[in-house]
């Protein structure tokens, strides 16, 4: 990853945390804001995921942890121990705000919520994510039960280089048996969606812009794995964290990355993380696509809003992703069940994905 990119997105996400509002207005907006179904759904698919594969565990990373919108979750999975890792120091100083927050209500409610006295995060902000590798986040040597990254995945497929260094860090940190999953957007349906519009797609609640320079790729002439990454867009959906306005040179938004599936499979596989293909149908059918697909990897988002058809389409570009840890010594098939999924001759895509709302 470039240091102009972390650069970039670091201010980004600087100056969104700098429009935090008082919590009772955040309130009052966020139940006016046009996209509270959307938060509400990918809300859910998060807390799904953290219920599934997390909970109860000792220990937690979260890679991307933003400020701390995931606390609550955690908190309600039981989970002990939650390490969150974000580039922005201003998102990590709103995610203590909030984590003093959480412990003074559930220390002053009317029934005092005694898993508050076992519940601990720690907040870190990293310049190092996607640049060194590996980097340990556990402070006295244990490994993490599962590590998360929830909707900042993207921000890595800049270069193959940070991808790596991501992944090597992630299983680093990760348990023999642990998960590591979460939610991005699928950079082939972003592309679609682009190509449909033929680059630039302005909306009433979200707008996305392929870079200039990149208009060429959206026809996918060359699909060599290198020229897959960086692939750039600009991305903004009102009222979250890509919408930040302002005198910033990235005022279209956030300056994000197609994220590929087969690329992620093949390059997890290095590190001996192995997709998870089956979901509780219990816990997911309403809420991802459970069918089988190409690579089995990503699993889309399925949500249903009243009115707004614009707030599906942007929702279907995202889907959850589950990787699990398999032991390097006993596991002598890792590479085959991950070239399995991918199947070589098809690195491709050659028609067009038509799934996109
Ligand atoms: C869309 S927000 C998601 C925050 C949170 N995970 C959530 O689901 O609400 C993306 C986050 O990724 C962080 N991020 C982007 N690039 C990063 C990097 N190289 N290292 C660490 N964090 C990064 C941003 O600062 C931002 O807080």
């Amino acid at each position: 990853m470039e240091q102009s990119q972390i650069e970039r997105t670091k201010r980004h996400y600087d100056l969104h945390a700098n429009e935090v509002i008082p919590r009772k207005h955040a309130l009052i907006k966020r139940s006016q804001s046009q996209t509270i179904q959307l938060k509400r759904f990918h809300n859910e698919v998060k807390r799904s995921l953290i219920e599934s594969f997390a909970t109860r565990a000792d220990h937690v990373l979260d890679l991307g942890c933003g400020r701390g919108g995931d606390l609550n979750k955690w908190f309600d999975a039981k989970i002990a121990n939650v390490v969150g890792v974000d580039l922005s120091q201003k998102e990590i100083q709103e995610a203590i705000k909030r984590l003093h927050e959480l412990r003074s209500k559930a220390r002053g409610g009317v029934i005092r919520n005694r898993l508050v006295d076992t519940f601990n995060a720690r907040f870190l902000q990293s310049d190092s994510l996607g640049i060194s590798s590996p980097i340990l986040f556990a402070s006295n040597r244990h490994q993490f039960d599962a590590v998360t990254c929830m909707f900042a995945l993207h921000y890595f497929f800049g270069t193959e280089h940070s991808l790596r260094n991501l992944l090597t860090t992630v299983s680093a940190n990760l348990k023999v048996g642990g998960y590591f999953f979460g939610v991005c957007p699928d950079g082939r349906r972003v592309n679609d969606l682009l190509k449909k519009h033929n680059g630039t797609f302005t909306g009433l609640v979200f707008s996305c812009h392929i870079k200039n320079e990149d208009l060429p790729s959206l026809q996918f002439v060359s699909m060599e794995k290198d020229s897959r990454f960086g692939m750039t867009y600009t991305f903004a959906l009102k009222d979250t964290a890509s919408d930040v306005t302002g005198e910033v040179e990235d005022s279209d938004g956030s300056i994000e990355f197609m994220v590929f599936e087969d690329l992620l499979i093949e390059m997890a596989a290095e590190v001996d993380l192995v997709p998870v293909l089956e979901y509780d149908r219990l816990a997911f059918g309403k809420l991802l696509s459970l069918e089988a697909t190409k690579y089995g990897l990503f699993k889309h988002f399925i949500p249903v809003y009243d009115n707004v058809e614009e707030l599906e389409t942007v929702s279907k570009l995202n889907c959850a992703f589950t990787f699990v840890k398999v032991d390097p010594n006993n596991q002598s098939d890792r590479h085959t069940m991950g070239k399995r999924q991918l199947g070589y001759e098809e690195h491709e895509f050659r028609g067009e994905v038509n799934d996109t709302a």
